[in-house]
């Protein structure tokens, strides 16, 4: 790996502004690094579309991200990362990881009573991949698993604290409060963002499980295992880069509200071309 540059920036992405919530723990855990995001705003959500679909535009959005050089790439979608983690990692000469390994090893590591349930969308719930590594982790673990489409929306609108995403929330969560679960992953990366709404559900009892932390735990360890980490004190012009499909100035002040520092700007490409 030693023809890649460790002060190049990591690269991350997702369906939209979800995968801020991995942003932020990179640059909590990782202040040094240099970042470019992309949201796929035109075409979120990911949740609801085909295997085929996702994996088509993973990589058309790694195939940018390397115009852009970056030396690993973060997939910080749980519906990307279930659906296209593999086929993405073969094509790739850069280390690629995704969010759904991590956030399975925490919850099989956090449960007391065995019992885990699962939140995220429609395609990672049904892809079934959460079960999978959590029961080659501990295979007596009893996993319930349940699609919450319409949070990922109402994330996207900014409605982490209203009326309608608690209705929609207490719907969704009812299910599982009957299955008697200690430990709750949060399996998309916008769910994070209604943290508090989720954490009232449920109460205090379920422990919520947030892959984002332990993602940036493994990437970490990742890059200092393949030399890949950068120096200190890099120049902090341009540091931080955020590039979306459509609708970059309400991306640009929704990342402001999430990211520690201000987003001054956000450029909108055709992810078509790629
Ligand atoms: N944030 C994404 C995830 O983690 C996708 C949400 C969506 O586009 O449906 O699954």
């Amino acid at each position: 790996m030693d023809r890649i540059d460790r002060n190049a920036p990591i690269g991350v992405f997702d369906s939209g502004v979800g995968g801020l919530t991995v942003a932020r723990e990179i640059i909590r855990q990782m202040p040094d690094e240099r970042l470019v995001y992309f949201g796929d705003t035109a075409r979120l959500p990911y949740g609801s579309k085909s295997r085929a679909t996702v994996i088509r535009y993973s990589q058309q959005i790694i195939r940018f991200l390397k115009t852009r050089k970056v030396k690993a790439i973060v997939v910080a979608c749980n519906t990307a990362s279930a659906y296209a983690l593999e086929a993405v990692e073969r094509d790739s000469d850069i280390p690629v990881i995704g969010v759904i390994r991590a956030g399975a090893r925490t919850a099989v590591h956090a449960t007391q009573n065995g019992k885990i349930g699962i939140i995220g969308t429609v395609g990672t719930i049904s892809s079934g991949i959460y079960t999978e590594v959590m029961k080659q982790l501990k295979p007596d673990i009893e996993v319930t698993g349940k699609a919450c489409p319409l949070l990922v929306p109402l994330v996207e609108e900014g409605l982490l604290h209203d009326s309608v995403t608690d209705e929609i929330a207490s719907r969704y969560l009812s299910e599982l409060k009957g299955r008697y679960i200690d430990t709750l992953v949060l399996g998309c990366t916008h769910y994070p963002l209604p943290r508090s709404t989720i954490r009232r559900l449920m109460g205090e009892d379920v422990t919520l499980v947030n892959p984002a932390y332990e993602t940036a735990m493994e990437l970490k360890q990742l890059l200092a295992g393949s030399s890949l980490t950068c120096d200190p004190g890099l120049p902090e012009d341009g540091k931080y880069q955020f590039f979306v499909s459509d609708l970059a100035e309400k991306f640009t002040s929704f990342a402001t509200s999430i990211l520690p520092e201000e987003v001054k700007e956000t450029r909108q490409i055709n992810i078509e071309e790629f």
